[in-house]
């Protein structure tokens, strides 16, 4: 990006590198689908007979035939083929295409020598209206730009956007977006038909563009951020009600006696109070991964679910969570032997963040503690699904890397939260009865 002194005095203009672009892009378009092909090939035809039969249209007498013969020709020649160009020239500039590079002008938006990203398609998506596709002609503006900038982007063109990643090549980057106006519910209930039929698909909420949700069979772990009341608690229980429904065994640590979790969720799962049995239970589950990985290895498989399409006796999956994990980690005023302790559950739970995914053993841990300490990195750094409610910029900046929860989630909010992928949503809200 250039620096606001200079970003004024440039424009994109209608240079002839731009009006290229559109034409070759208009061409491409064209010749993608079949019935623009069969068009052009009819238009061609046309274009052929009309040359022919030139001279039956305007008849050329008197004198001067072969000048008034040449003049009419060149004409039709011109005409021709200025609208074949403005035509193939307009089908490869979307609409609005022109305010859009000027918007993003105008928020200084641009590449070193001061050229506006180019609009190159805009389509809207057949199953959701709501959803706009933008495909932009980059310039160079690496990828990480556009992320950094997601904030000014969605202001200058009025959109909110739900994902940015690269085109077919990486001179291109799309934009998928909803209108500015669009808001998301505070309020929205979770309901049985939303369970996903796909394997350890777990459904988060709604975003702009849809439903959110994560795979854990693909990225195994989670940690949820937020300041008290953000919600964290209602995502948390979220996610292990669909474990559950999903034939998963769960273990949560909490050390207020569970008072947390209704008597509904102890016959369900099974609740860890105290640092001892927390360690108990931790090492029988690394030993049960370190078991699995003999057993996987036998039958000569990567992982749990292609050990699963052809055993008998199914793995099932393993889910430890915890509500605030600070609680159970923090070492501060300690004893040495007590220390001793929770650096061997530490140990444990990095083991399962570093191994568990493919043996279907995974952590979801919560914190409303900005404290980067308490969280070791081989543990964080192994959780590839970072969840952020409400926060300040420190918590932010701890689950998520950067302070984007605390710029865009509304201190009010309740049921808001920001995944690492970028996109916003709001939480189902459910009835801890319905487990
Ligand atoms: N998904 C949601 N939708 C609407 N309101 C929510 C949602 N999640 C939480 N809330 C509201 O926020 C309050 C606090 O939620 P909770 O999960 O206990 O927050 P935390 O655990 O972050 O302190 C809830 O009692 C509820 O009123
Ligand atoms: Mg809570």
């Amino acid at each position: 990006m250039i620096d606001n002194n200079n970003k004024s005095s440039l424009h994109n203009g209608w240079n002839m590198r731009i009006i290229v672009i559109y034409f070759s892009n208009g061409l491409k378009r064209i010749f993608r689908k079949n019935s623009g092909r069969i068009i052009s090939l009819l238009y061609l035809t046309a274009c052929l007979i009309f040359w022919k039969y030139r001279y039956l249209i305007w008849k050329p007498e008197g004198l001067f035939l072969n000048l008034k013969m040449f003049i009419i020709s060149a004409l039709i020649l011109v005409i021709i083929s200025s609208v074949t160009f403005v035509t193939i020239f307009l089908i490869g500039m979307p609409f609005g295409a022109s305010s859009i590079s000027n918007n993003l002008h105008r928020i200084g938006f641009v590449n070193s020598v001061g050229e506006a990203p180019l609009l190159l398609s805009k389509s809207i998506d057949k199953n959701n209206s709501k959803i706009i596709t933008l495909e932009f002609k980059t310039f160079g503006i690496p990828l990480s730009e556009w992320a950094d900038n997601q904030d000014r982007i969605e202001s200058a063109l009025n959109i909110h956007i739900d994902e940015i990643y690269e085109g077919k090549n990486c001179r291109s980057v799309i934009v998928k977006c909803v209108d500015g106006e669009n808001r998301l519910s505070d309020y929205i209930e979770w309901s049985e038909n939303l369970l996903s039929d796909e394997n350890f698909e777990i459904v988060l909420g709604e975003g702009y563009s849809g439903r959110v949700s994560v795979n854990i069979s693909k990225i195994p772990h989670m940690l949820i951020g937020g300041s008290t009341g953000s919600g964290k608690s209602v995502l948390l229980k979220l996610v292990l009600m669909q474990c559950v429904k999903k034939g998963a065994k769960i273990y949560i640590a909490d050390f207020k006696g569970g008072v947390d979790f209704p008597p509904i969720w102890h016959t369900k799962c099974s609740l860890l109070t105290d640092e001892k049995t927390l360690h108990k239970v931790l090492v029988s589950i690394t030993d049960e991964l370190q078991s699995r990985k003999q057993i996987l290895r036998t039958a000569g498989v990567a992982n749990i679910d292609e050990y699963n399409r052809n055993a008998k006796k199914k793995l099932y999956r393993i889910v430890f969570a915890c509500d605030e994990i600070a609680e159970v980690l923090d070492k501060t005023g300690l004893s040495k032997q007590q220390k001793d302790e929770i650096l061997k559950i530490e140990s444990e739970l990095s083991i399962i963040a570093r191994q568990g995914r493919a043996f279907g053993i995974h952590l979801v841990l919560a914190t409303q503690r900005p404290d980067a300490a308490i969280l070791n990195g081989q543990i964080r750094n192994n959780i590839d699904t970072r969840i952020c409610g409400r926060a300040d910029n420190v918590l932010s900046q701890i689950i998520l890397d950067n302070t984007d929860a605390s710029d865009k989630i509304a201190k009010s909010s309740q049921g808001r939260f920001l995944i690492n992928s970028g996109k916003i949503f709001q939480a189902y809200w459910f009835d801890e009865n319905i487990l």
